[in-house]
């Protein structure tokens, strides 16, 4: 949300979703904040939580907000069930402090980026590192996170990895890194992103993969030479003028 959204504008908000899906109520309503210089955010989840017990909202969520936030929120009273971030082979800043905060608070982690986009496919296995922008500006999103990973030979590396972990399973380099984000701790699902039916089936083969402990071990000693992303969840993305956040759409409430 903007954060210049006011409490009318946040109940305008949740009604045109109401109009929209054609449904009395919503699920989930995720609460996102751009800018921490301006601390409305609090506001806006007392305000969310006001709508819930009206009924017109089933379950708060939130999306890419720090550890330290929120446990602030929850620890107010606002009744957050989960948190959607980023979580993948690639980009582990949750295991940091996010997922300690979440289990004692009983939040469980919806995860995005677990296939970097499709970076993390038999498609990019072997393949030069290309050049900066990607026609696709999720695909430069997750470029710039291989590049905090350790860089383009480290991906390789990782990807050689989950290629023979998934010839030993019968299943993709897409199951694979499904399976190991959906094996974190706290992690409820792993949203991924799908443009046609093409992928489907691997997709749902993550579901019914096992990982070994000799496939962890060998996932393991690829991580373990990768330096970063570093710090908290989605700080990279906040820094102002940086390279993550210059690729951002900061303005998506426009109807
Ligand atoms: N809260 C946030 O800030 C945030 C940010 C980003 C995304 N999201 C959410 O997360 C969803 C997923 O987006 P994402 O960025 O995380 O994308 P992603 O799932 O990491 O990547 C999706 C792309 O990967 C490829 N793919 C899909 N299934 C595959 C499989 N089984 N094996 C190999 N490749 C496969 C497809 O690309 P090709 O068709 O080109 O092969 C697809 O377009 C979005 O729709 C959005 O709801 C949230």
């Amino acid at each position: 949300m903007l954060a210049s959204y006011s409490k009318d504008a946040v109940a305008h908000a949740i009604e045109r979703s109401l109009t929209r899906l054609g449904v009395e109520r919503l699920d989930l309503v995720q609460l996102h904040w751009w800018d921490y210089d301006v601390p409305r955010y609090a506001e806006v989840a007392r305000e969310l939580a006001r709508l819930q017990a009206q009924g017109k909202i089933r379950l708060l969520g939130l999306t890419n907000f720090d550890t330290a936030r929120v446990e602030a929120l929850v620890d107010t009273g606002i009744p957050i069930v989960s948190h959607q971030v980023q979580y993948s082979l690639l980009d582990r800043r949750p295991a940091a402090t996010m997922v300690a905060a979440c289990r004692a608070r009983d939040i469980s982690l919806l995860c995005y980026g677990s296939l970097a986009g499709g970076l993390l496919s038999e498609r990019w296995l072997g393949v030069e590192e290309p050049p900066f922008p990607h026609a696709n500006r999720s695909l430069t999103k997750y470029h710039l996170i291989i590049q905090e990973f350790g860089g383009w030979a480290l991906f390789q590396e990782l990807l050689a990895v989950l290629a023979g972990i998934g010839r030993r399973h019968g299943v993709s380099i897409g199951s694979v890194a499904i399976r190991h984000v959906l094996d974190r701790p706290q992690v409820a699902a792993a949203i991924v992103g799908a443009t046609s039916t093409r992928h489907l089936a691997a997709t749902l083969q993550a579901i019914s993969l096992t990982l070994t402990a000799e496939d962890c071990r060998a996932v393991d000693s690829v991580l373990a030479r990768a330096p970063g992303p570093d710090g908290d969840v989605y700080t990279l993305e906040r820094e102002k003028g940086g390279a993550h956040a210059r690729i951002m759409r900061y303005d998506l409430n426009t109807s």
